[in-house]
């Protein structure tokens, strides 16, 4: 029984972001690893929770979601992306984007298909690939551009292909597909039929060119599940407010599956996230201006330290190359970080299924104090002088 559970579970024992998140804890280095806000998110949200709990919002909310919310998120889709979703049949609310993506595959997918995803991809999209009995097939996205060669995106759809999981802007490379890509890709899912799955988790953290939802593609509108969540926008990533936008037959596959994943979740934070959703165009504005000072500043940190560093153009993620140390694992380069400076970053090697294209690729993430970042690159800085 034990080797029957090792040989089931190989492979996704445990998530990166939780192993680096305890080797922060235990050595009291500062956490770059895993992408979370060290300052909570506007003060008003935290407070339309607290009064949506003491407004007695506690219990199961509806299988969908509570209709403020489906409204305010139908209304975001049509303010920002021009997308008219109907509130009562398009919209679905998750605990999380992670459980928008898992229902989906586990929806849409039957064992022996094909999904067509980019590496390096977010664990979870292999690891609900694999619980769906689906196979992943891999197109890698190559530095210094993280482009990829449209041949090999052809070549990795076939005819067992259900569908493509795409993700953007990107995590971890910071990646914001153009719109020439996107044209590309929506161009393939029309003429191979099929289903397309968007993680657009990071839609309002975009610095460089624009954020543009691949449902927005001609031919696209009614084959793609838009997948997205309050956590990253609002910096509430603990309360798991997430939601699907698709067409109908399509939200009732995914949460034919959800009810049996979670049913529900977080009611009151529910009602905070509908509030949050309707926050004026300056909100967005100046989070995504704090956020570019924070990449600019470690950005340049890292550069002054020594790392390759390639400039992410969305997300709150850097990419850097430790070639420059004179050093190629990028694993064993970031189990060793903390004890040698004090800071922890996340290796990219585990988001590769080539493992060599991701070998020597570090990822730390710029969404903390700006005083946290000074601090975590002072102690990079000694890295050329302390020894491996
Ligand atoms: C690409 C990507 N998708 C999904 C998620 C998870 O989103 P949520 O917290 O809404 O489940 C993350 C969180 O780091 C992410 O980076």
């Amino acid at each position: 029984m034990t080797d029957y559970l090792a040989s089931r579970l190989r492979g996704f024992e445990t998530t990166i972001f939780a192993e680096m998140s305890a080797l922060a804890v235990r050595t009291g280095a500062i956490n770059l690893g895993q992408g979370f806000p060290d300052a909570d998110g506007p003060a008003e949200v935290a407070d339309a929770a607290i009064a949506a709990i003491r407004a007695g919002h506690n219990q199961y909310p509806p299988g969908i979601g509570i209709p403020e919310l489906r409204h305010a998120i139908a209304a975001h889709q049509q303010r920002f992306y021009g997308l008219a979703f109907d509130p009562e049949d398009e919209v679905l609310v998750t605990a999380g984007a992670t459980e928008g993506i898992a229902a989906s595959l586990l929806a849409l997918c039957e064992p022996g298909d094909e999904v067509v995803m980019f590496e390096p991809y977010y664990d979870s999209y292999a690891a609900c690939t694999a619980l769906a009995g689906a196979t992943r097939r891999v197109v890698t996205l190559r530095t210094p551009d993280y482009s990829f060669e449209p041949d090999e995106l052809t070549a990795a759809i076939t005819n067992r292909t259900r569908l493509l999981l795409l993700n953007s802007p990107h995590n971890p490379t910071g990646k914001v597909f153009t719109r020439e890509e996107l044209e590309l890709i929506a161009r393939l899912c029309v003429e191979h039929d099929l289903i397309a799955v968007t993680d657009e988790v990071y839609e309002h953290l975009v610095f460089d060119g624009e954020h543009l939802p691949l449902a927005t593609l001609p031919g696209m509108r009614d084959r793609t599940v838009t997948i997205s969540s309050g956590g990253k926008t609002f910096s509430f990533t603990g309360w798991k407010i997430g939601w699907v936008c698709a067409a109908p037959a399509l939200v009732a596959a995914v949460r034919t599956v959800k009810q049996f994943l979670t049913f529900v979740n977080g009611a009151p934070f529910q009602h905070a996230i509908a509030h949050a959703l309707t926050f004026d165009d300056d909100f967005f504005r100046t989070f995504v201006d704090d956020m570019r000072t924070k990449r600019d500043r470690l950005c340049d940190g890292l550069t002054a330290a020594g790392f390759d560093v390639f400039e992410p153009a969305g997300t709150y993620f850097v990419t850097t190359d430790i070639s420059p140390f004179g050093e190629t694992d990028g694993a064993t380069f970031c189990r060793a970080l903390p004890e040698r400076c004090g800071v922890v970053a996340v290796p990219n090697v585990v988001f590769y299924d080539d493992e060599d294209a991701g070998r020597s690729l570090v990822r730390f993430t710029f969404c903390k104090r700006l005083d946290v970042l000074d601090e975590a690159v002072g102690r990079l800085r000694t890295l050329a002088t302390v020894a491996p």
